[in-house]
């Protein structure tokens, strides 16, 4: 299995999507755009860049844990498991992960960066020659028809890293927490890495890097819909600016307009005012009280939480709930 080429099965977003959202939530008031478009080849690299910012604790912490108590954590999974990964990018955690798993029966991989899955599915074919890979290049909000491994796994476990539940408004992350432990199925579980409320100082730092990058990441969003729709945002007279909102427990990544402008996309034209702002990601921060009280809701049971020191972030681990 090992020198064969694994297709990427592809079910990501084409350009029109991109199109007719950017249009969509330039209608709004306030304008947004959503941050699932953040990850074009650019947009990943900088992404990757974050994740090695002095400030940027996130990746780092959770990467340390699995680390530090893989065993553990691959204790509690068990062995003949099918591991199913959304929005696992270059698939640095997850090759932690089955580095420590018991003889893992398949490995389904869904991100909606093609080229990353291209890259990593072909790394994870050499390091684990028993794994079967089924990769699918997908908005995993909407994959819920994922390719079925030839052998039988003991039980499903969907990893969640990084965080990216946080970008859902808690009512839509419950929602998606519902068809995940639907997706596990019957004994499946989740492994979700979730970043735990803590400080606004050092929750702000962690967005607003010195080096700028996560500045050159907000904005590249515009220069993507400039490259690939032929918009005409002047990127020059925007603005990166992301700040703590305590009473919603969530970061806020918007893009602020300097000046009066106007910006054309398909034969449309939207004014903007100085000063207004595009809304582009909200980063939602839990503590574990509240995310076990949500697991529950969605029909998971909360089983056990690894932490760092710090109480920085937290790796949660949830069973499905047996059907009465
Ligand atoms: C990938 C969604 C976890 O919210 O921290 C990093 C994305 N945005 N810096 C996050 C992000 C700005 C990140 N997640």
């Amino acid at each position: 299995m090992s020198d064969q080429k694994i297709p990427v099965l592809d079910l990501a977003p084409a350009t029109e999507d991109f199109r007719a959202q950017v249009i969509a939530g330039l209608s709004r008031d306030p304008k947004t755009l959503p941050c699932k478009f953040f990850y074009d080849e650019t947009g990943s690299a900088l992404f990757g860049k974050i994740c090695e910012l002095p400030e940027y604790y996130i990746t780092r912490t959770e990467l340390k844990m699995l680390h530090e108590r893989g065993v553990e954590i691959a204790a509690a999974l068990g062995p003949r498991i099918e591991l199913i990964g959304l929005g696992t990018g270059a698939g640095t955690k997850t090759r932690i992960l089955l580095q420590h798993l018991d003889s893992p029966i398949a490995y389904v991989p869904v991100d909606i960066s093609k080229e990353q899955l291209t890259q990593s599915t072909a790394e994870f074919s050499r390091l684990f020659p028993a794994l079967e890979i089924l990769p699918v290049s997908a908005d995993y909000l909407n994959a819920f028809e994922l390719p079925r491994p030839i052998r039988r796994a003991a039980r499903r476990v969907v990893y969640f890293p990084g965080s990216t539940i946080g970008n859902l408004e808690p009512r839509n992350a419950r929602e998606f927490l519902r068809k995940i432990a639907e997706l596990a199925g019957a004994h499946g579980a989740l492994l979700m890495g979730v970043d735990l409320k803590k400080s606004k100082a050092v929750l702000e730092r962690a967005y607003n890097d010195n080096a700028g990058i996560t500045a050159q990441f907000n904005l590249n969003l515009l220069a993507r819909a400039n490259r690939e729709l032929g918009a005409d945002f002047d990127v020059s007279r925007w603005r990166h600016h992301a700040c703590y909102n305590e009473r919603d427990g969530r970061i806020e990544m918007h893009l602020v307009s300097s000046s009066r402008q106007k910006v054309h996309l398909s034969e449309r034209s939207f004014t903007v005012e100085p000063g207004e702002h595009i809304v582009t990601e909200f980063s939602y921060k839990y503590s574990p009280d509240e995310l076990t009280a949500m697991g529950k809701q969605a029909g998971l049971c909360f089983e056990q939480l690894w932490s760092d020191d710090e109480q920085l972030f937290g790796l949660f681990l949830f069973r499905v709930e047996d059907r009465a």
